[in-house]
């Protein structure tokens, strides 16, 4: 595995394999790996491109008051994790490689980026988008790989590539999950062993969503007040929202006809989770 933290030798290795004939494929991350991103990795191999994964966390989508400084990293380990999972090529500048001087040019995706973690974290989207825009700049990949457990930042970029035709593919790659269904995160690490237990509610009141709406029930309302119910009966965080939308561009939802997704975002202490679910709807139910 080739590993730089310069753009320009980056460049080299990859026009390299480019004059192979080679595909590349971006795996994009803030690095402290776990198995959601080595599903990506996975994805990204059945492809045959030659894969770059990116680590690097991005001050640019980080609020003031938020984790930017705690942000756990790893590099070494993160390193052979992803040797041994296949990547060819990691890429993990610095800050000062990546934001030379002061940035003042930046990507906005706008209504995608004003609900849901955009409402409650102004700025991070556009943070968010800038990056991985400089990102695909730096690596021009053909194919780019993204979790859907960051949906909603899967639809900005979806988005971002269209509007701007960028000749990327963007692939969506479904959540993994703990054995109790807790969705993998970088930040759970920061849980206590008691939040841990509790934060198992995500996935199970999103489970039970899933059931209400298999059993008939169309009203946007009644499953967020469920959701929202379940929670604040079962755990100690703090909703910062439990909201059913349309899951192809996150308009607000009355009676469930379409696709939507059923997004959560619950903080424990100082850590804040994000979890949710794709969920089509049987016309005849
Ligand atoms: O999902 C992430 O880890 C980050 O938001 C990304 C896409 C690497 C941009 O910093």
């Amino acid at each position: 595995m080739k590993r730089t933290s310069h753009i320009t030798e980056l460049r080299e290795i990859i026009t390299m394999e480019r004059s192979r004939g080679r595909k590349i494929a971006l795996v994009p991350t803030m690095g402290y790996l776990h198995r959601g991103h080595l599903a990506l990795v996975e994805r990204a191999k059945q492809t045959g491109a030659f894969i770059v994964l990116s680590i690097f966390v991005n001050p640019l989508q980080f609020g003031p008051n938020e984790d930017y400084s705690r942000y756990p990293r790893d590099l070494e380990r993160d390193s052979n994790l992803v040797k041994a999972a296949g990547v060819d090529a990691l890429f993990h500048p610095t800050s000062e490689e990546m934001y030379p001087r002061p940035i003042v040019t930046y990507v906005e995706v706008g209504q995608l980026d004003t609900v849901l973690c955009g409402a409650m974290r102004p700025g991070h989207f556009r943070g968010v988008a800038t990056v991985v825009i400089k990102l695909f700049n730096i690596v021009q990949p053909d194919l780019a790989f993204f979790g859907q457990k960051d949906y909603q930042q899967y639809l900005v970029i979806r988005r971002m590539v269209s509007d701007l035709n960028l000749p990327i593919e963007v692939c969506p790659v479904a959540i993994v999950r703990e054995e109790d269904g807790l969705a993998l995160s970088s930040r759970n690490v920061f849980l206590t062993s008691e939040q841990r237990q509790e934060a198992k509610v995500l996935s199970q009141s999103l489970n039970e969503a899933e059931t209400c709406l298999r059993a008939g029930e169309r009203s946007a309302r009644v499953i967020e007040e469920q959701l929202r119910d379940r929670i604040s009966r079962q755990c100690h965080g703090i909703i910062d929202y439990a909201e059913v939308r349309d899951a192809e561009d996150l308009s607000e939802v009355t009676i469930i006809e379409r696709p939507v997704l059923i997004a959560l975002a619950v903080k424990f202490g100082s850590t804040r989770l994000i979890d949710n679910k794709i969920m089509e709807v049987d016309p005849h139910v």
